[in-house]
């Protein structure tokens, strides 16, 4: 009998990953002639697809995408998160829209320091206090209101609500991490039924009623369903209650922002990317300009030279970085000047072909990194018109604070941690900050998320951005010059191996076969440090060339998906 009894059980589990599997079934590359999205979970992309057949464009498609990823890949789609898009019109008009997270009002310098002026291990990225203004509501809301072609914003959250109400089969990749954070669900939401059960396989529904709910209410009231009212309640009593000291007004005052982007020329082609509060922009247009102006097609892809040179560089961006980026509605951020020629030069006056500077030449500072998991998420979007759009949105830590709004489903970011706690102490993601990026009342954390569009001749050419902490200004460093300079296709460039170096600390972050043998001696001869890490960046890319879409996922993240026609 029992014998019976496992052989059914096994054939149960048997049939339900095959489905599973059948579900997960994603395209990893894809050529198109129409339209594409690619974003971390085929449910999501497929849902952006087919608002786009419904006539709507890409900033339809991308609101119902961006609400899909935020029932089927709770660690990073989010409701209770911020990120930030760059938008290309059909008549090549470029905006840049921020919906990141602000601080509390009652948030202050030393929030998260103790008595000793220490920082306080953790406090930033768990709990209550770790929590900042959630922006995405409001960001998707402003965008589909300046941009969208759907009349009916209830008809973008539809597929979504659908997802939660009904449930839908989580991929291994999803299971994997609802069981790996469990204890951290445990202790800030100790009843919750939803994300917390015994063990998750592959293949099991996620079901969420209170999702559903609250989807349904910012469906008919827009992102005052969620700022104001029960549900705006709800988030301030579970942040009071975890610890945390955002009040009903800081919710009622968070507003998204239309920015002037970053635009820098690399070689014929112009590349548009995000401003401050993220560090993507001018650091991704700092490294740009400075490798431009050496062979590095002569030179070959992750040769000595070449990966020798976008170190150096990367060293010295991310120390700029360091220094003087924050919120740029709090503190001056010397954008021109940062990307002046004239500085660059100046930056790259002690670069020297056969010899590592040593990071401590260009900034003190030592320290370990935190073994948190770099989570956020990337949409890339182009419509049959050619309207483009590319979109990072983030909790910041896989599942953010781990702190869920029970009776609503969501859970909330833990993007304080962005902030610089005190100068020169690192955040999870091993950067450290100065006074530019200092916590005060209402202003938004630095970020690193670089959602880009590259075009040429004023058509669009590439559409990318991904996860990855510190580590996503190099991603897409690395994809945009796969293609421009050593001739990858989409799907190539998104493969390729990589490598990070962030300045501190100092030494080479690569993917195992990024670089041979012979190169890594002569990084080693030349004064590199490396360290192998498992991966780096999910990107998620769409090239047009010779009038097709390329999409790529990648093959990184399981569940990428590219969806077009
Ligand atoms: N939370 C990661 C970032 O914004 O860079």
């Amino acid at each position: 009998m029992q014998k019976l009894f496992l052989i059914i059980i096994s054939l149960m589990l048997v049939w339900s990953c095959q489905n599973n599997s059948e579900v997960y079934k994603t395209h990893k590359h894809l050529i198109a002639d129409t339209a594409m999205v690619v974003s971390a979970n085929p449910f999501a992309s497929k849902i952006g697809v087919q608002i786009m057949k419904q006539g709507g464009n890409a900033i339809d498609a991308l609101v119902a995408t961006n609400f899909a990823l935020a029932v089927v890949y709770p660690r990073a789609g989010n409701l209770g998160g911020g990120g930030f898009m760059i938008i290309r019109t059909p008549k090549g008009e470029a905006t840049a829209l921020d919906f990141r997270e602000t601080a509390p009002a009652q948030a202050h310098k030393n929030l998260y320091l103790d008595s000793q002026g220490n920082v306080i291990p953790g406090l930033s990225r768990n709990g209550g206090l770790a929590v900042g203004v959630p922006g995405t509501v409001a960001g998707l809301y402003a965008a589909w209101q300046k941009y969208g072609r759907l009349k009916k914003w209830s008809d973008l959250l539809a597929p979504a609500i659908r997802l939660a109400e009904e449930g839908f089969p989580v991929s291994e990749a999803e299971a994997h991490r609802l069981n790996k954070y469990k204890k951290d669900f445990l202790k800030w939401n100790p009843t919750n039924k939803t994300f917390i059960k015994d063990h998750w396989l592959a293949g099991d529904y996620l079901v969420q009623p209170e999702l559903a709910k609250t989807l349904k209410i910012i469906a008919t009231k827009g992102p005052k369903g969620f700022y104001e009212g029960a549900v705006a309640q709800a988030i301030v009593d579970k942040v009071t209650k975890s610890g945390g000291i955002m009040k009903i007004e800081d919710l009622k005052n968070y507003c998204a922002k239309f920015r002037e982007p970053i635009v820098v020329p690399y070689k014929d082609y112009q590349v548009i990317s995000m401003p401050p509060p993220s560090s993507g922009g001018i650091a991704l247009g700092q490294l740009l300009k400075i490798v431009s102006r050496y062979p590095l097609k002569k030179w070959g892809f992750h040769t000595y030279k070449t990966t020798h040179l976008m170190v150096e560089a990367e060293k010295r961006v991310y120390a700029d970085r360091a220094k003087y980026l924050g919120d740029s509605d709090f503190y001056p951020v010397p954008i021109d000047s940062l990307l002046s020629e004239a500085y660059l030069t100046r930056r790259m006056a002690d670069f020297r072909m056969d010899k590592a500077t040593p990071s401590k030449a260009i900034f003190p500072g030592d320290f370990k990194l935190h073994k948190e998991s770099f989570e956020t998420t990337h949409i890339s979007i182009v419509d049959p018109d050619k309207m483009a759009v590319s979109c990072t949105t983030t909790l910041n830590s896989n599942y953010g604070s781990k702190v869920i709004v029970d009776d609503y489903g969501f859970f909330l970011n833990n993007e304080m941690d962005d902030f610089s706690a005190k100068p020169g102490v690192p955040n999870q993601f091993g950067l450290i900050g100065a006074e530019a990026n200092a916590i005060a009342p209402h202003k938004r954390m630095l970020s690193s998320m670089t959602p880009s569009i590259v075009t040429k001749n004023d058509h669009v050419f590439m559409v990318l951005g991904t996860p990855g902490g510190s580590t996503i200004i190099t991603s897409v460093f690395q994809t945009i010059l796969n293609v421009v300079d050593f001739d990858m296709n989409m799907y190539e460039a998104v493969q390729a191996k990589r490598f990070h170096h962030q300045f501190l600390p100092d030494y080479i972050m690569y993917e195992k076969k990024a670089f041979t043998p012979e190169v890594i001696k002569q990084l080693k001869q030349a004064g590199h440090h490396l360290k192998q890490v498992k991966s780096i960046g999910y990107v998620k890319a769409i090239l047009l060339s010779n009038g097709h879409l390329e999409g790529a996922g990648d093959t990184r993240n399981q569940d990428d998906d590219v969806e077009g026609y």
